[in-house]
């Protein structure tokens, strides 16, 4: 009887992780995505339990008591630290995966069949390599270790061999698997090889690694369940798997970058401040209250926001500017660029935190054809999606990396504390053109003074 019902359990569980996928990619449907994901994962973890093969709950319960002490506290990590939140997760996943494969090694082996051993060789191998390389983007995304690339001579070539071997060892081990002492060196092999992958990646391009190494997780996991006959083990690492691989070639593509050059790029150690000597050219600068003159002024106003914004979580007092301007009457929109900030969906989920309308954010595409309507374009702590280089200078490093066309806007505010560069590390043309006006500071202390001004000139009306 029991063995009837886990099949139909499991394809509920399926079917609400496919669910969660389609719905969580909308914002509106976001959170009833993950509801329906986390309904899917507690049926498959019952339908699991249920099984009659288990002989003795015990561990299983000390593991379940393990597993919400650590969940929990890492549930309650703030919005700002989801990467690395999400790359420990990626780390459990994968050591739990590659735990089971080296289990089952010593439980099977040598009686094991080809495919089996090349599933299980697969898992291990992406398991392990997965743990380390997300223990050590976790340690770079909280700043516990160095976030600048770390580079070599012969890097590459050393990480190649070491991946080579592991493969070999794998191999050997598929047709082989009477030969044990490998697999400990297989297993350390992996675990250096995931290491060596990350030191020479900037801290910064760690959104887009921790994607791939989701999708190793998945696969690792789909590896786990041909090891253990169960289908939705299969189906979640495949969908798990799928999902993190789109969502590093959208990240890629919107930075108009290749896959290689964020594993091999050492990108970031370029971050000297204005390379190109533009930053001895003048500047208009302007007040708060100058500022919040312009934006009374212009009628539609589009805002910008950016990683600054994130940095100075001034996204509640963009909140207060949004209903101060809107309740005198300006139209206000927000411009989405797709990798704006250092996560996917890091502007959707800060201003969805401050409760800003959802219809009032306009993605690239849509908005770019607005901004030579908009009477202001009011930047907060973005740099490289406004940099008009990326259309037109061949030389940029952000060249053919599509941009916020703000430089279209009648008057262009920039809020930020310098002329400091952002994650690029390049200079911003927009900072020099007649028609912008720089405003100094911290973004959430100047979208707060903007506000008061607001406020002030109300009351005096
Ligand atoms: P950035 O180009 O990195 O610029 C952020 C700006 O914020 C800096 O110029 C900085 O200038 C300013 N800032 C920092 N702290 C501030 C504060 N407290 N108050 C006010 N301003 C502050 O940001 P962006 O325009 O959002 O572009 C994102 C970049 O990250 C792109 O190059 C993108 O390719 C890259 N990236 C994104 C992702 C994802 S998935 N989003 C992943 C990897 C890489 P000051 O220091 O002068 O204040």
């Amino acid at each position: 009887m029991i063995e009837r019902i886990i099949p139909l359990i499991y394809i509920g569980a399926a079917g609400s992780f496919i669910l969660a996928l389609k719905w969580l990619s909308a914002i509106p449907t976001a959170r009833r995505g993950v509801i329906v994901g986390a309904a899917g994962m507690a049926l498959a973890v019952i339908g699991t339990l249920l099984k009659p093969e288990i002989e003795s709950y015990r561990w299983i319960a000390v593991a379940f008591v393990a597993g919400t002490a650590i969940g929990i506290p890492m549930a309650m990590m703030p919005m700002t630290a989801v990467p690395q939140r999400t790359a420990l997760s990626h780390a459990f996943g994968a050591l739990a995966a590659a735990l089971v494969g080296t289990a089952e090694y010593y439980l099977r082996a040598p009686a094991i069949g080809r495919f089996t051993m090349a599933a299980l060789a697969l898992e291990v191998l992406l398991g392990f390599l997965t743990f380390t390389a997300s223990l050590m983007a976790f340690g770079k995304l909280q700043e516990i270790l160095p976030q600048r690339p770390i580079t070599f001579r012969f890097q590459n070539s050393l990480n190649l061999s070491l991946l080579g071997l592991a493969a070999a060892a794998g191999a050997t081990l598929v047709f082989r698997p009477e030969t044990s002492w490998l697999f400990p060196v297989f297993g350390a092999l992996a675990l250096a090889f995931g290491v060596l992958l990350i030191i020479p990646i900037g801290g910064a391009d760690m959104p887009t690694v921790i994607s791939l190494l989701n999708s190793y997780a998945g696969l690792a996991a789909a590896a786990m369940g041909f090891v253990l006959d169960n289908q939705l083990l299969i189906i979640a690492g495949a969908l798990d798997g799928s999902s993190g691989l789109i969502l590093s070639v959208i990240m890629c593509r919107a930075m108009n970058r290749s896959f290689t050059n964020v594993l091999f790029g050492a990108f970031g150690q370029i971050q000297a401040a204005g390379g190109t000597g533009q930053e001895r050219r003048a500047v208009r600068s302007a007040s708060p209250e100058d500022a919040a003159g312009i934006l009374l002024a212009a009628e539609r106003v589009i805002v910008v926001p950016g990683y600054g914004m994130a940095v100075a979580q001034a996204q509640h007092k963009v909140r207060e500017l949004y209903d101060a301007l809107t309740k005198a009457g300006v139209d206000v929109k927000f411009a989405i660029h797709p990798v704006a900030g250092r996560m996917p969906g890091h502007m959707n989920v800060l201003l969805a935190e401050a409760d800003i309308p959802y219809d009032r954010l306009v993605e690239m595409e849509e908005v770019n054809s607005d901004f030579p309507q908009a009477g202001a374009a009011l930047v907060i702590g973005a740099n490289d999606v406004t940099n008009p280089a990326a259309r037109h200078d061949r030389n940029s490093p952000i060249y053919g990396m599509p941009i916020l066309d703000v430089d279209k806007a009648r008057t262009v505010l920039v809020i930020k504390r310098s002329m400091n560069p952002g994650f690029a590390g390049i200079d911003n043309e927009l900072y020099y053109s007649d028609r912008t006006l720089m405003v100094f500071g911290d973004a959430k202390t100047v979208v707060g003074n903007i506000v008061r001004e607001l406020a002030g000139g109300r009351d005096t009306v």
